[in-house]
């Protein structure tokens, strides 16, 4: 069953398809008003959400579909020690495709490799969130009619911020893109992103901490949360949240044509009073956000009912004893994977765990 995990399960052809969809979605809604009659959407959302959850609820509802689910861990069956490939099982009885938002590194991917339905990854800890990239594409193309050919800065927390993960592999597909990381010391873009996107994909950047003096190099502007609820030490959170405030005096040396992107929510980090500037575009994003989920619930709906079966990270698959050792990834709780995990091959005799993004070199001889 084809699910969506992660932004490079689809190809740019199926980007630029969905991009096409949500942008006739727009222009003709009553075309679509009954395209998904008969059929249930299961949001499973074991972590807080505004944007995600409800405009996947409205997206599924405008298509003339209809919506169960959860939007806390508490109120289902996890609480009493349910896995989450018990219940991706059970909610396939139930509905025809799933949201799943999850805390844990890889459980939308537990969820996709146990549902007889397709799974859409709603965002998984500090990893990925790949329909938050479909509406930062079609905000990006609506701003600027093209997604290559520009500079993209991406400001705060670039460590755990999964959105901006899932934007640079998306963005690091089309041409002569160039990338500004703007962050703190401790909030650098992790390396398993630098090494596998940035540097593969051969995308230029530069990293800095000084956001003033990137400002007027950019075409686009992404900024981010400083994310409280993956920080261990309070004191470290509360020294870093602030690093870096949008205020309207700080834009006085950007393009006409910035565009200003924040996936939300924001706390602190765009002052209100740039809300007014017509190159904000956060507001936009959260509409673009609901066209991209019912072009990809159209698309996947689609595919389900023709049978395509495709899923999962190309590579090699290894399937041995040796546990993942980081503890934010669902092996480290899901009693299913106690025995089991699984790593791809990568150069050197470096694997990659296919749940999170932890490397190790994997003796198979073990
Ligand atoms: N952008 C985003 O994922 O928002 P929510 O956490 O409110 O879903």
């Amino acid at each position: 069953m084809r699910s969506l995990i992660d932004i490079e399960d689809l190809s740019v052809d199926e980007l630029n398809e969905l991009i096409a969809v949500a942008n006739d979605i727009a222009a003709h809604p009553e075309q679509y008003a009954d395209a998904c009659r008969g059929k249930k959407l299961a949001t499973l959302f074991f972590e807080p959400s505004t944007r995600t959850r409800l405009s996947f609820e409205a997206a599924m509802i405008e298509l003339g579909g209809s919506v169960i689910g959860f939007s806390e861990a508490n109120s289902s069956s996890a609480s009493k020690g349910e896995s989450v490939a018990d219940t991706a099982r059970v909610i396939s009885c139930y509905a025809d495709i799933i949201a799943m938002r999850h805390p844990k590194e890889g459980a939308p991917y537990v969820a996709s490799q146990n549902a007889s339905v397709p799974v859409i990854n709603a965002g998984d800890g500090g990893h990925c969130h790949p329909t938050q990239t479909l509406a930062d594409l079609l905000t990006i193309y609506r701003e600027k009619g093209r997604l290559s050919h520009m500079t993209v800065g991406f400001c705060g927390d670039l460590k755990y911020g999964r959105t901006v993960h899932s934007l640079i592999a998306a963005l690091s597909r089309y041409p002569g893109v160039e990338v500004v990381l703007i962050s703190p010391e401790e909030l650098k873009l992790p390396s398993y992103v630098i090494y596998e996107t940035l540097n593969k994909k051969k995308m230029a950047y530069r990293q800095t901490d000084d956001l003033e003096g990137a400002i007027p190099s950019l075409d686009v502007l992404y900024m981010t949360r400083v994310q409280r609820e993956r920080f261990s030490d309070p004191a470290v959170y509360e020294r870093l949240k602030d690093s870096y405030i949008l205020t309207v005096e700080k834009l006085a040396g950007a393009k006409p044509d910035l565009s200003i992107l924040h996936p939300l929510p924001r706390v602190h980090e765009i002052s209100v009073r740039v809300d007014k500037d017509p190159r904000a575009c956060y507001f936009k994003q959260v509409m673009n956000g609901k066209l991209m989920r019912m072009a990809l619930i159209l698309k996947l709906l689609n595919e389900a009912s023709h049978g395509r079966s495709e899923c999962g990270p190309a590579g090699d698959l290894l399937i041995n004893r040796v546990r993942c050792r980081n503890p934010r990834c669902i092996t480290s709780t899901e009693q299913e994977l106690d025995q089991i995990f699984r790593w791809t091959e990568k150069e050197n005799g470096i694997c990659r765990c296919l749940y999170c993004e932890a490397k190790e070199i994997i003796d198979e001889r073990k």
